[in-house]
């Protein structure tokens, strides 16, 4: 009886990590992250939109076969953040500008617009070398698409490269993108339909991956520095207000971690009934095989002006609570 006992309880211990898993759902950054069909989540340098209480992640769809001229927005949808149902390709677009081979479409992020129902998509175009550098609007009347194209601009006038997209606490939705000639970067936030941009700040440092929060009374901005695909340590830094001064830029881990390989997208914050966690959402590029370029996802630690990138090891979330919490028993 007592062997008996035992080896259960053996059985159970030995067990627990995978109950867990399969009950909790875990972020596992860096690993390949399946979608609930199994087939690995296209969603590269995305952006999340939450929305009548679903979490919408739209991305780069890079799989291998699509068709090369041709570029693919990808949207998948969770209530959890951990478990993600592909809800198709929302926009696949022909080169729209007459860019050429190898035309871009990076970045894109989706606005809601609760005043006028519509959905608005914004991405990086440009042609094969960078020179092109204006943002593109697609919209849809439904967030799951699909979306429409409807044109491309310089924002203020200045070349745009990498985007963000930041929601604050009011409502108010921003495009953040990098501008090279300025030697650093805006924060504009959408006119009234969210076809064009007004200035609110520019950020003068020159950086890429823009990202940015707005966590107890301040606001933290996240950015990489310009190597391409190839990480770099990223950086932030924070002002009270969106309009500055900011705070001089500080790395978000250990130099020598170089940011664990990956670079900055977006800065999502949680807010349960019991506390809150951001999440930095960063890409980790395989610039030979983007297809297979992974996504790391950690809950920062944060507050009183300081912001840091734990090392990447197995999470979980509730979104309920707000409550995030490693699981290094699972690594
Ligand atoms: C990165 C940028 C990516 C992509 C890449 C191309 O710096 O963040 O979105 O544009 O350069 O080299």
């Amino acid at each position: 009886m007592r062997s008996k006992i035992l080896s259960l309880t053996l059985l159970v211990l030995l067990l627990a990590p995978f109950i867990l898993r399969a009950e909790q759902g875990v972020i596992r950054p860096g690993e390949s992250w399946r979608d609930t069909h199994g087939r690995l989540i296209q969603a590269h340098g995305g952006g999340i939109t939450f929305w009548k209480g679903v979490y919408y992640w739209f991305g780069e769809d890079r799989t291998p076969s699509n068709d090369p001229e041709k570029r693919y927005v990808s949207c998948y949808s969770s209530r959890d953040l951990m478990h993600w149902s592909f809800g198709g390709e929302v926009l696949v677009l022909s080169d729209p500008e007459h860019l050429g081979p190898k035309w871009v479409l990076e970045r894109p992020k989706v606005f809601a617009n609760s005043r006028t129902g519509k959905f608005i998509l914004y991405a990086h175009l440009d042609d094969a070398h960078y020179k092109f550098a204006r943002v593109m609007v697609a919209v849809s009347n439904r967030i799951e698409g699909p979306y429409k194209y409807v044109k491309s601009y310089r924002p203020l006038g200045e070349e745009s490269r990498d985007i963000g997209q930041f929601v604050d606490d009011d409502g108010s939705s921003y495009l953040i993108f990098e501008s090279r000639p300025t030697r650093g970067f805006f924060v504009a936030r959408l006119t009234g339909d969210f076809l064009n941009v007004e200035r609110t700040c520019f950020i003068p440092a020159p950086l890429e991956g823009g990202a940015l929060v707005h966590y107890r009374g301040l606001y933290y901005v996240v950015g990489s520095h310009m190597t391409g695909w190839q990480p770099n340590p990223n950086v932030y830094a924070t002002a009270a207000s969106l309009a500055g001064p900011w705070t001089d830029f500080r790395p978000l881990a250990p130099l020598a971690a170089n940011n664990y390989d990956s670079q900055s997208t977006m800065l999502l914050k949680v807010a349960g009934l019991k506390a809150t966690t951001v999440i930095f959402m960063a890409d980790e590029w395989r610039p030979r095989k983007l297809w297979d370029s992974r996504y790391l996802w950690m809950p920062l630690e944060m507050g009183k002006g300081k912001m840091h990138l734990p090392s990447p090891q197995p999470w979980t979330i509730d979104v309920e609570t707000g409550e995030s919490a490693l699981l290094t028993s699972l690594r």
